[in-house]
């Protein structure tokens, strides 16, 4: 029994006990957003670790030694997870905190907040697959015997943080109601300089050419897999165990085909157009 994985349930959904308490959520829920503070918001596995390498490479006007000394967990913390109250930075710049929660349960927090918010969404038949290969390597998730099996609990949201599907509509709702950035994990994958670029102008950040540089160079795949401050290769064996899968996995759109059945594909597609009637987000499925 390699596994630690402890689920509790908070507002409705399924959360990893391990990383969080009662007490952590509830802080996490009663929240003081400062002016100037950005949250990145993420459902799992849409590219959250690739934005907080990104918004810390543009505050830091491209100079790398914050993201190559520091890791992610600490200079862009999780706003529910028990440690983050000691690790949130306080003092000079903006504070970056990163959060999974459903709108449900932090956009009270958020109202009338100056909190810059950035929502980065990634096509949910990739989600699926990266949570499930993060299952595989994650000890303080459930243990899954097989991608069908995990499709199915994703597709009716019985998976840690709840419903992709509300996540993504629930906070899309927000989008008038709050200071409010969505782009997808696509765009990125696209034209990660425009999409610096446009980060930067929502920021209020602007950048030399030659600093968007350095920020898209140490943002590529190849070079984010080999920094050990956020390719999670720093935690215990025990916790995150990269022999099962690394958690700098393929970082590709479209690896949902290498997964998914016809049948499968076709499934997931009625439930799509159902619950996602009225977002307007564009999701790319291939590159
Ligand atoms: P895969 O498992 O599909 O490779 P999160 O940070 O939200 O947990 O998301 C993790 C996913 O983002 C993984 O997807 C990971 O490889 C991918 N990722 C992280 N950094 C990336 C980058 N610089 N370029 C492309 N994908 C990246």
């Amino acid at each position: 029994m390699d596994r630690m994985s402890v689920i509790e349930e908070f507002a409705g959904i399924q959360l990893p006990g391990h990383l969080h308490t009662p007490e952590s959520l509830q802080y996490a829920q009663n929240f003081k957003f400062k002016e100037g503070d950005v949250l990145i918001v993420t459902y799992p596995k849409s590219g959250t670790t690739w934005m907080q390498e990104i918004l810390t490479l543009i505050y830091s006007q491209g100079d790398t030694e914050i993201a190559m000394t520091i890791p992610n967990w600490e200079r862009a913390p999780w706003l529910e997870h028990t440690y983050f109250k000691v690790t949130l930075k306080e003092g000079e710049g903006p504070r970056i905190i990163t959060t999974h929660l459903p709108s449900s349960v932090l956009a009270p927090a958020l109202q009338n907040s100056k909190a810059k918010v950035i929502y980065v969404a990634r096509n949910p038949k990739d989600v699926a697959v990266s949570f499930y290969h993060f299952h595989k390597m994650a000890k303080f998730l459930p243990e899954i015997s097989s991608f069908s099996e995990f499709l199915e609990l994703f597709l009716k949201g019985k998976v840690c943080y709840g419903s992709w599907f509300d996540h993504v509509q629930g906070w899309y709702r927000q989008k008038n109601n709050l200071d409010f950035f969505c782009i997808t994990y696509e765009d990125l994958q696209k034209d990660l300089r425009r999409s610096i670029k446009k980060l930067c102008g929502f920021l209020g950040c602007p950048m030399y050419s030659e600093e968007v540089d350095k920020v898209e160079q140490h943002c590529r795949f190849p070079v984010m897999s080999q920094n050990v401050m956020v390719n999670y290769m720093l935690i215990p064996k025990e916790i995150m165990n990269h022999d099962q899968s690394k958690f700098m996995r393929k970082g590709v759109v479209g690896d949902w085909k290498e997964h998914m059945t016809q049948e499968q594909s076709d499934a997931f597609d009625k439930i799509f157009q159902e619950k996602m009637s009225g977002c307007y987000l564009q999701f790319l499925w291939n590159l």
